[in-house]
């Protein structure tokens, strides 16, 4: 089955909306974990909205399933990962102006910055994801610039209105698993996923991670992080492919 990756940035949001300490993040890893997360995802942004470097190096020291760390390919960001040296970082494109990640990064045009940025982390060890959209020459691109995965944007998806567009879009996501996965790519995916929409992409073989944080950390607001995380869980468990 897919591992679920649980992203916590949403609870730093509150916490900075007062900028306090509480609620802490790091706690919200915690129960995330014992809810059966697999992987704890966080985003060090460049301007620090949500989480900041002190999350990010308690994280490190915590989590005890995998880290994922996504990032922008700024240089401070980039040397800040190889301090810390997560389990992973995923590569996302960063605009200040955003509510939250916007699409894919766009590795068919940054080729130059991003294999910089990819060598770098590979060197410590660390794997490297590219959130793109699912489309061939980023998929392509992601693979020559040294990425081990990809992490598919679901956007497309989560935001189709007819039934026509739905099915256009995970059929963008079907081809975009099996180029990566013929290219030797881990295949994830992430964004706008939801407990009421996850179900035909969870369905969809060759998935190996999912990444969930709005969705989750909303409904953890009424039955808490634990049981949030374990009704994913179970959601991801009830569609799996038949032969995973
Ligand atoms: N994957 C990536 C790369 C993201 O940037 C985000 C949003 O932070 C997510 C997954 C999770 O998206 P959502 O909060 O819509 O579940």
């Amino acid at each position: 089955m897919a591992e679920l990756g649980v992203n916590i940035d949403h609870v730093a949001t509150v916490r900075q909306a007062r900028r306090t300490d509480e609620p802490d993040p790091v706690w919200a890893a915690v129960e995330a974990e014992l809810g059966g997360a697999s992987c704890i995802t966080f985003h060090l942004r460049e301007d620090r909205r949500h989480i900041n470097d002190r999350d990010a190096r308690l994280l490190k020291q915590t989590v005890a399933t995998k880290l994922n760390m996504e990032m922008a390919i700024a240089r401070e960001i980039v040397d800040i990962a190889c301090d810390i040296v997560p389990d992973q970082c995923s590569l996302v494109p960063e605009r200040r102006e955003e509510l939250t990640t916007e699409g894919g990064l766009d590795v068919a045009r940054y080729r130059g910055e991003l294999t910089t940025a990819v060598s770098r982390l590979r060197a410590k060890g660390i794997v490297v994801s590219a959130f793109i959209e699912p489309v061939e020459d980023q998929i392509r691109a992601s693979a020559e610039v040294g990425c081990g995965a990809v992490e598919l944007w679901t956007g497309g998806y989560a935001h189709a209105k007819t039934t026509a567009e739905i099915t256009a879009r995970l059929d963008d996501l079907r081809r975009g698993i099996e180029l990566g996965r013929s290219l030797g790519l881990e295949v994830h995916g992430g964004h706008g996923l939801t407990y009421r929409n996850v179900g035909p992409v969870a369905a969809l073989p060759g998935f190996s991670e999912f990444n969930i944080g709005h969705s989750i950390v909303a409904r953890a607001l009424f039955v808490g992080i634990r049981a949030a995380v374990r009704e994913m869980k179970d959601l991801l468990e009830r569609y799996r492919p038949q032969e995973s």
